[in-house]
């Protein structure tokens, strides 16, 4: 039976301040949805993006310049095979100091992108102090490589510059990083034209045609007075689908393979999928941040919190040609509780699956040695009000925590407000919230965690595969950039 998501909407998050925006917006459903392309390799397993200024047409009509890879938004997808490792170069044009995080990548910590491992613009040191003297520097271009020596996934990269995540996010730094295995394309998932990445965001968007922030030095934390009255994050009142308002896809009466990022600064949604007679279709959910559940999970509406990544299938035979199926926010309102539209254009044959078994590698692991306790909360950084892990707000020369390679470890987790925590290197498993058994959504693996207001979690990793100094943070990106993060080292 469907397994419902009870208790989930009785809380709202505690959210941010939502900006309004000062230009028309577009009617819902009346722009078409794009995907992004597919980067071509330069040479077998190596890329290259330019990280550029580029005007967008986000909005119809209305040119918005954006911090972009490669002048899309987003980014351009990158397409991997489980264990080929990639090597992607970066060049930096843009008039701001960057770094390059694979979130959910398996990566040494050199291409980690450590938010003080700084890809300079050329010329940018002669005229600018260094923000922290032990930042680590390359000018103009920084080869990152990754081994991708991990289960398939849908990753995705961003910028992960200290104190300036939340606005080049913003601004556009974000793009997907697919990561396939044979194992998993036989399994008669939806692919091809079937199997959408939809990466949602929210923007909103000045009477120019910019996009709006809450602060002209592009920082928060060093902006006290703004910083306070946009702690819960900055929230746009304009939702984006792969980087179109409220779009629409024409599509066939089968079954998608949709491969949902929230690549949101502090927005949480909770997706519906509604037909016009008002009918909730099925979200059978057969992945999470990390690849592949054991088995599929149906449920009737999925909540996502930033940076997390859901992959449903959603069956749309039983919909009438010329009938239209909506995903809803349950978290929205007004314009914010809509997001996109699937027209259901033809009738179509379907040789699709979801097996009963979707994979059988998910690690279990054995008793841990240790087990910690971490309180994310809000708090005191840079003598203002801000969001701290521990009482203590993010400093790049302390180590917060250090763990063995190789060692099995319980986290437990404790939110004041809606914190969704992110763990770099480590995939994890939710072990219980509010000292309860998960909820139906916190199956399989997983690299963000959804923290709900005043509760606790627990989760369980191995910290496999690397030694060096990575990182936990909440994903909010203000709280991120507000101090809320944390330095982990394996040994
Ligand atoms: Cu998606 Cu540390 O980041
Ligand atoms: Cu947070």
């Amino acid at each position: 039976g469907l397994a419902t998501a009870a208790g989930l909407a009785r809380r709202p998050p505690v959210t941010g301040a939502e900006l309004r925006s000062a230009v028309p917006l577009p009617p819902a459903y009346t722009v078409p949805l794009p995907v992004p392309n597919i980067l071509r390799p330069v040479a077998p397993g190596r890329y290259e993006i330019t990280q550029r200024v580029a005007e967008i047409e986000v909005l119809p009509g209305i040119r918005t310049p954006m911090w972009t890879y490669d002048g899309t938004f987003p980014g351009p997808t990158i397409e991997s095979r489980r264990g080929r490792p990639v090597t992607v170069t970066h060049r930096n044009e843009l008039p701001v100091p960057t770094v390059v995080h694979l979130h959910g990548g398996r990566t040494p910590a050199a291409s980690d992108g450590y938010p003080t491992d700084l890809v300079l613009p050329p010329g940018w040191a002669d005229h600018h102090a260094m923000p922290d003297p032990r930042a680590v520097r390359s000018v103009g271009t920084r080869e990152y490589t990754f081994p991708l020596d991990q289960r398939p996934a849908l990753l995705w990269y961003h910028d992960h510059r200290m104190d300036f995540t939340a606005p080049a996010l913003w601004r556009g730094l974000a793009g997907l990083h697919i990561v396939r295995d044979d194992a998993e394309e036989a399994l008669g998932l939806p692919s091809g034209s079937r199997e959408l990445p939809l990466v949602l965001t929210d923007r909103a968007f000045a009477a120019d045609g910019t996009l709006d922030y809450p602060s002209i030095d592009a920082t928060l934390r060093h902006r006290p007075g703004v910083r306070e009255s946009f702690l819960g994050g900055v929230l746009g009142d304009v939702i984006l689908v792969n980087g179109a308002p409220w779009p629409v896809h024409e599509a066939d009466a089968a079954r998608y393979r949709l491969r949902l990022l929230n690549a949101s600064n502090a927005r949480h949604y909770e997706l519906e999928a509604v037909t016009d007679d008002g009918r909730r279709l099925p979200l059978v959910q057969v992945g999470a941040d990390q690849g592949l559940l054991a088995a599929p999970v149906t449920h009737v509406s999925v909540p996502i919190a930033p940076a997390e990544r859901y992959d449903v299938v959603v069956d749309f035979a039983g919909v009438p040609v010329g009938g239209r199926v909506r995903l809803l926010n349950k978290l929205g309102t007004g314009r914010t509780a809509e997001v996109m539209a699937f027209r259901i254009a033809r009738r179509a044959a379907d040789d699709s699956r979801v097996p009963p078994v979707l994979s059988a590698d998910l690690p279990s692991w054995g008793p841990p040695s240790r087990v910690r306790e971490f309180a994310f909360s809000a708090g005191q950084q840079a003598g203002g009000h801000g969001w701290v892990i521990g009482g203590r707000a993010f400093d790049p020369a302390r180590t917060d925590v250090t763990v063995r390679l190789g060692d099995v470890e319980v986290w437990r987790l404790v939110a004041d407000v809606h914190h969704p925590v992110h763990l770099h290197l480590a995939a994890f498993r939710v072990l219980s919230r509010g000292g309860r058994a998960p909820l139906p959504h916190d199956g399989g693996l997983k690299d963000t965690i959804s923290l709900r207001p005043g509760e606790a979690a627990e989760i369980v990793t191995r910290f496999d595969g690397y030694r060096g100094r990575y990182l936990f943070h909440c994903h909010n990106a203000e709280h991120e950039d507000m101090g809320m993060m944390a330095n982990l080292e394996v040994v």
